[in-house]
């Protein structure tokens, strides 16, 4: 591209139009790494506004049947909200945000890691790193019809009464097949961030029907070209059943599901632990269960919070906040969810609490992310610390997920 001297030094962006040669060129870059399906993520970071509630733009790319798509999941301070958007649109979008809400931007490509910086006064730097990361998919699979999760010739999704027999979304399962949609758009720029070892370990613990066992395991083999094992660990026999079999006519070689209980299933070491809606303290096990096995990557979505509630102990200034049950459940809830975070942390996770966008399926929507960052070292002391505060404020004498990581002494 012939660009004149005089766009060394301008700032970025001058009333909306790119001005700067460095911007110029991290643009083109993103175009090409686009184009030649080699983007493995874009991250929009740092506020220009530090009271704005939203947090960062993580980016990555996925094809629909109509053509290439560019996945946005806008991180919020409470929630996550995905989008898609063409080409074009999401270019747009990513310079209006540059301009308007964020100074950095993270292109994160097969070969190389660009550092898009720009400073207050509006000048522009660009950093370079090589980079290990290998390309986010192989697009050879045109599956996809409107959503990441292609319903065209979708087996399981006819099996488990998602699609009709014309692999049409049925009318009453339109918000499970968006609910299982939205999931996967959530959990993979958390995916995209891990290095995983070949024939990594995936666990879904209370797998019920597996909608969503089956939705990763077909994202992460379908459209990541990846070759993961994957366990569904759940206690009923007639689901463990009806799933198998559905794994079998999906040609999911390398899926299984097992008759067991989260705590008690033998299972080989796992990388990525998925929990959603396991009740009560099965959340608990499965959790525990991540952490011993050193899982990179631990998602759950917690269902009931009974043993916190049961523990209250409440006196005091907080007795009022306790005694009204939809409150006391509320605040079992946070309690619960808070020390959950706190005890991944102690055994060097970095946690991320926040709502799913959808809550017209289940009320149920906080997920709880642990991803193990490598050399960080473990929190032990100060979020155990922070744990007894919380409980003794409670008089709770013990979260169950606190007895059950005693025995972990390996991690500080
Ligand atoms: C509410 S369903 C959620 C199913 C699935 N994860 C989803 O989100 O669609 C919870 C499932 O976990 C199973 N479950 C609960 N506790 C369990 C345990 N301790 N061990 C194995 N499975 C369990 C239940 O049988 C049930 O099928």
């Amino acid at each position: 591209m012939f660009l004149p001297a005089g766009y060394i030094n301008k700032p970025a962006f001058i009333n909306g139009q790119m001005e700067n040669r460095q911007i110029i060129l991290f643009f083109d870059k993103l175009t090409s790494v686009i184009s030649n399906r080699r983007l493995v993520k874009l991250v929009l970071s740092s506020q220009r506004d530090r009271s704005s509630d939203l947090k960062s733009i993580i980016i990555t790319i996925v094809e629909i049947k109509k053509g290439v798509r560019l996945n946005f999941v806008y991180r919020h301070k409470t929630n996550d909200i995905t989008k898609n958007f063409d080409v074009e649109e999401a270019m747009a979008i990513v310079k209006k945000s540059l301009e308007e809400d964020f100074f950095n931007a993270d292109l994160f490509s097969g070969e190389e890691t660009l550092r898009l910086l720009i400073t207050g006064n509006g000048k522009v730097k660009i950093r370079s790193n090589r980079t290990e990361l290998k390309p986010v998919a192989s697009f050879s699979h045109d599956r996809l019809k409107e959503r990441i999760i292609a319903t065209e010739n979708n087996v399981y999704l006819k099996e488990l009464g998602v699609l009709n027999s014309g692999f049409e979304v049925r009318n009453d399962m339109k918000d499970k097949y968006l609910q299982i949609n939205n999931y996967i758009g959530l959990l993979a720029p958390f995916i995209s961030e891990l290095e995983l070892p070949e024939g990594f370990h995936v666990a879904d613990m209370g797998s019920g029907k597996g909608y969503l066992t089956f939705a990763l395991y077909d994202y992460l083999t379908g459209t990541l070209g990846k070759t993961p094992l994957m366990t569904g660990v759940e206690s009923k026999k007639d689901l463990v059943k009806l799933s198998n079999e559905i794994a079998k006519k999906a040609s999911f070689t390398n899926l299984k599901f097992v008759h067991g209980t989260i705590s008690e299933v033998a299972l080989e070491k796992i990388d990525i632990l998925i929990a959603l809606h396991a009740c009560d303290t099965a959340t608990d096990d499965a959790i525990f269960r991540g952490i011993a096995s050193g899982a990179s990557l631990i998602v759950c979505a917690p269902c009931c919070h009974k043993q916190v509630r049961k523990a209250f102990h409440v006196t005091g200034a907080l007795k009022p906040v306790t005694k009204h049950g939809i409150l006391e459940e509320r605040q079992a809830e946070i309690i619960t969810d808070a020390i959950r975070a706190l005890i991944l942390e102690a055994h060097g996770y970095k946690t991320k609490v926040f709502e799913f966008i959808s809550t017209e399926h289940t009320p149920k929507n906080v997920m709880i992310v642990g991803r193990k960052i490598p050399g960080k070292p473990a929190a032990m002391k100060k979020s155990l610390d922070q744990v007894r505060a919380i409980k003794e404020l409670f008089g709770i004498e013990q979260h169950y997920l606190e007895g059950l990581c005693m025995g972990i002494t390996n991690i500080e």
